[in-house]
């Protein structure tokens, strides 16, 4: 699966240079509630560092994206080094390493879906969502669109990801409807 936002120009949102966010203030997340959520999930891994997907899952449900700050909290807290969590989190498709949109639409072009029409999909989407281009986030902070490979429903092209939820056989005709039930 090809990773997160592929930032190709223009004019709108684009995500800033890497490290950009490194200044950006930092209110802990494993606090209160979330601390004793963390210490939970802790106590079912035979080692702190076991736990770290749900961490970083946690930190992007809290902030919406994994900072450089908050994988700096995960590090403290699961007494591992930064650079390893970094390496983890630019290996797995479903953590953001910047902002991105309120819905996250991720719209699968690998070579079956793409014969079938993906290019279109992708097009409408950024359309009607205002991206204007590929990893950008439309002006109201609403929509992120991206492309990747493969969801493994080749046989429903073309497959999208909204955030969590899976929609099947989108045509570049159902994208608005799609973008008008999105809550
Ligand atoms: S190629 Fe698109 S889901 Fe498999």
């Amino acid at each position: 699966m090809s990773h997160g936002p592929s930032a190709s120009g223009g004019a709108l949102v684009a995500a800033p240079p890497h490290g950009h966010y490194h200044d950006e203030p930092h209110e802990p997340v494993f606090v209160g509630e979330a601390r004793t959520q963390l210490d939970t999930i802790l106590s079912r891994y035979p080692t702190k560092q076991a736990a770290l997907l749900p961490a970083l899952w946690m930190l992007q449900d809290a902030r919406g994206w994994v900072s450089e700050k908050g994988i700096e909290e995960i590090a403290s807290l699961l007494e591992i080094t930064p650079a390893y969590i970094k390496g983890v989190v630019s290996f797995y498709t479903m953590y953001h390493q910047h902002p991105v949109g309120r819905h996250f639409i991720q719209v699968c072009t690998t070579t079956p879906c793409n014969i079938c029409g993906a290019e279109e999909v992708v097009k409408s989407f950024l359309e009607h969502t205002g991206c204007g281009d590929l990893g950008l986030t439309s002006p109201d902070g609403t929509y992120t669109v991206i492309e990747v490979e493969c969801l493994g429903a080749c046989g429903f092209a073309t497959p999208v990801m909204i955030n969590n939820d899976f929609i099947e056989s989108v045509t570049p005709e159902s994208v608005p409807r799609i973008l008008s039930e999105l809550k």
